[in-house]
């Protein structure tokens, strides 16, 4: 079975300059431009940087410009920026030579445990397994786990798993895994037909690919109109404590009026707020933008209005003196409206 996987990214495994070119720096170089861009477009950037900076120490001498203007269009710039800092700690630590021990690799800036992995892996031709997305949901499927990832425990089951397999040739083993992973056993309708590891894959009979890798349910975000009534009278602003148990638990806002939908326009807004029997007067809508938090995505709206003469206050309701206001928490909702009080 090894065999035959070994074989098979023989004859359909990709040529790529970093791997005929198995040496630290390009390793490195090459996992870092591929940790958020694809290999087609990594490519020219790879390129690029190996011919303007061919060893670490030419990289290390370039002024952080011009390392960001070679990687202009790449996006994450810091990515680039820990690049940089990284050939010069290289320099510094280890006169230039990449160390081949997965503790001082971590203390490179940008290399976390997979990129130290990786380096090992095809640099150093180390029993290690480059766990990434990728790789991943290939094991996921094949061994029929669901276990959460990325995490800890499950780079080390990794690890454990295909350990037989990495220490036959550790480079081979990571190399046949991002393709396979990149062009057989993608997320959607994976080529199982064209699969070397058919035959033993867990999931191949049943169709149990599907749900793997397991993806925790992202929770579900509702959408809710806040209507804040807003009143100034007297030096005074009327403010609401809440006490809920929220993230606003002891926060200071407005009394308001709540939708369980987003509400758009300031027009509905206003003749909503018209019907309230506390409102009187209603001086203005501004619609804001929305508030995105864990569960909830709020559309808020102000509103200027005066309250009828005789407001019988809720509980947690109090008038506020204007000097004062600007020393009680608020949710960030209202702290740029508050900044104008
Ligand atoms: N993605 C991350 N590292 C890679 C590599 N060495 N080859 C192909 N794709 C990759
Ligand atoms: Fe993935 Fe299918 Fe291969 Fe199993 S047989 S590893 S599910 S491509």
């Amino acid at each position: 079975m090894i065999e035959q996987f070994f074989n098979w990214y023989h004859r359909e495994g990709r040529s790529l300059p970093w791997r005929e070119q198995p040496e630290p720096y390009p390793v490195f170089l090459s996992e870092v431009i591929l940790q958020q861009t694809r290999v087609e477009q990594g490519l020219a950037y790879f390129h690029r940087f190996m011919d303007t900076f061919p060893t670490v120490q030419d990289l290390a001498n370039a002024t952080e410009e011009e390392v960001l203007k070679l990687w202009q269009g790449l996006g994450y710039y810091s990515r680039a920026r820990n690049l940089h800092k990284a050939a010069k700690h290289l320099m510094e630590i280890h006169q230039g030579i990449f160390p081949s021990n997965f503790n001082e690799l971590i203390k490179i800036p940008g290399v976390g445990p997979y990129t130290a992995r990786a380096i090992l892996a095809f640099a150093f031709s180390k029993p290690e397994v480059a766990a990434d997305g990728n790789i991943w949901r290939v094991t996921s499927r094949f061994f029929g786990l669901n276990n959460e990832f990325p995490s800890k425990k499950t780079m080390e089951l990794t690890q454990e798993l295909w350990k037989d397999w990495v220490v036959q040739q550790p480079s081979v083993f990571n190399n046949a895994m991002m393709d396979l992973g990149s062009g057989i056993c993608t997320p959607k309708q994976p080529k199982c037909e064209q699969c070397p590891l058919q035959s033993q894959c867990f999931s191949f009979p049943s169709g149990a690919w599907v749900n793997l890798p397991f993806k925790e349910k992202k929770t579900k975000v509702k959408p809710l109109t806040l209507v804040y009534l807003i009143s100034k009278s007297d030096g005074k602003v009327l403010m609401k404590k809440r006490t809920e148990n929220t993230i606003w638990a002891n926060m200071y806002d407005f009394p308001e009026i709540t939708f369980p939908s987003h509400w758009d326009s300031e027009m509905d807004i206003q003749e909503e707020i018209s019907k309230n029997s506390r409102v009187r007067t209603v001086h203005s809508v501004a619609k804001q933008s929305f508030h995105l938090l864990s569960h909830r995505k709020i559309q808020p709206f102000f509103c200027f209005v005066d309250f009828v003469p005789i407001l019988q206050l809720e509980r947690e309701e109090k008038w506020i003196p204007l000097e004062q206001i600007h020393e009680l928490p608020v949710p960030k909702i209202i702290e740029s409206l508050i900044a104008t009080f």
